[in-house]
């Protein structure tokens, strides 16, 4: 599994990296308009912080096929490799991606609501397909069963391109994505204290340090080995 922060916030995505596998950042037009910052120092700042040893994301603005390419090189530019651009499903979407692919740039196809999207931005060379899950649950469409149609129709095709999962508002989304078989997923950071945390985790180390004062005082292991 791939986790990715959804996030251009800097102080946000450093805190997570250090404690989190992370394999990379995801952003979109808005999470970047979020920061109200200067484009530059938004991209070089996170690069900054994930260093070269993770994937960027990040997503064209233009509507044709030649200015997404042209964005992808600016954008390589400033913060090098690894690097993936984010193409919004469209006609002029799919006619980018063998082009970014043939400059060898990573290709994520994003905002995907159907399987028909998922297959033709798999077919064109993209490397992870993106599907809004909460965007998609919030209309009453199911993202769960989405993804489980693009894992059948990749797995029927022998289609060897990742599944990112996108737009979650809840852990129960992201836990159902994973289930359903997608390989990677992008998650907002205020979403990541509930995947780590659980109610029941608390409870039993509130218990394990209650017996442990009682009988060591509160001691480290080390403290008490060393002795
Ligand atoms: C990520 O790549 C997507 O752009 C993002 O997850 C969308 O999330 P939202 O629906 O919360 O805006």
């Amino acid at each position: 599994m791939q986790y990715f922060i959804d996030s251009a916030n800097i102080p946000a995505i450093d805190a997570i990296c250090r404690s989190f596998p992370i394999t990379g950042v995801t952003t979109n037009p808005s999470i970047i308009c979020k920061e109200k910052e200067d484009l530059k120092k938004i991209l070089t700042g996170i690069r900054n912080v994930i260093t070269q040893k993770r994937l960027l994301q990040v997503q064209a603005v233009a509507k044709t096929a030649e200015g997404i390419l042209a964005e992808a090189r600016a954008v390589r530019l400033l913060v090098g490799d690894p690097l993936a651009i984010k193409v919004p499903v469209s006609r002029e979407g799919l006619r980018a991606i063998p082009m970014l692919k043939n400059e060898g740039f990573l290709v994520t196809a994003t905002a995907i609501f159907s399987p028909q999207q998922a297959m033709l931005c798999a077919c064109s060379g993209a490397d992870y397909v993106a599907p809004y899950i909460n965007r998609f649950d919030s209309i009453c469409g199911d993202g769960e069963q989405l993804v489980h149609a693009i894992v059948n129709l990749f797995d029927a095709s022998n289609i060897d391109c990742k599944i990112l999962g996108a737009s979650f508002k809840n852990i129960l989304q992201v836990e159902s994505i994973m289930e359903a078989g997608a390989q990677s997923v992008t998650i907002a950071p205020e979403l990541f204290d509930g995947i780590v945390s659980h109610p029941m985790t608390d409870l039993s180390l509130e218990t394990f340090d209650r017996h442990w004062n009682e009988v060591y005082g509160g001691a480290s292991i080390d403290t008490l080995l060393n002795a």
